[in-house]
């Protein structure tokens, strides 16, 4: 199947990169992609997620040791495995993706975060959603990182996404047609 569309061009060379050069990204891309997640639907559009851009070093590094305090030793072993001593992948841009505890922020943030990936793809950046990063807001942990990020009380971890100029090629994964129901 040959595609042409760009968007769709966007949505199929996306793949989780996990490796990141050091450049920064430019006030005009951070203004862009906090444009693009502000334009996902919310169910009811509650509009009930926070969006939380992170390109502090001393912030990521922080969330790091609470996955690290948490993380068991096949966790460590798989990061040393991708050369990498950080959940972020030593991207410079992270956002984390929190919202009040109802039956639709994971959906919404779902949506949220593959919105970034998409809109980082287009913008010739690259990105990796992260789910890791839900052990260092454990609401039990009295060293969590969740007022970090002024979170409020019922608000809670949905997903992050590190964004950056990939350091690294990886192909995505492979796609199986056998996960699709034709019903004609
Ligand atoms: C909800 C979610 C959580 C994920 N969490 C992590 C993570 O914490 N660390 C990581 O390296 N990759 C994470 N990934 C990336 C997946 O491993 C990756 O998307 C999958 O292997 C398919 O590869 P591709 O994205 O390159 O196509 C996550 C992906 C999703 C959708």
């Amino acid at each position: 199947m040959t595609v042409k569309n760009q968007t769709l061009i966007n949505i199929r060379e996306r793949s989780s990169i996990r490796a990141y050069t050091r450049e920064l990204l430019t006030k005009e891309e951070m203004d862009i992609l906090k444009d693009a997640v502000l334009a996902a639907p919310t169910a009811r559009d509650r509009q009930q997620l926070r969006y939380s851009f992170i390109t502090d070093e001393t912030i990521i590094r922080k969330i790091d040791a609470r996955i690290f305090h948490y993380c068991d030793s096949a966790m460590k072993k798989m990061l040393r495995e991708r050369n990498a001593d950080s959940f972020f992948y030593g991207a410079p841009c992270a956002v984390v993706i929190t919202g009040t505890d109802t039956s639709w922020s994971d959906l919404d943030a779902g949506i949220a975060v593959q919105t970034l990936a998409i809109a980082a793809q287009s913008m010739g950046l690259s990105s990796v959603i992260l789910g890791m990063p839900r052990l260092a807001f454990k609401a039990d942990d009295p060293d969590n990182c969740r007022e970090l990020m002024r979170m409020e009380e019922d608000e809670r971890f949905c997903v992050a996404i590190a964004i950056g100029h990939a350091a690294t090629t990886k192909k995505p994964h492979v796609h199986n047609p056998r996960l699709i129901r034709d019903f004609n």
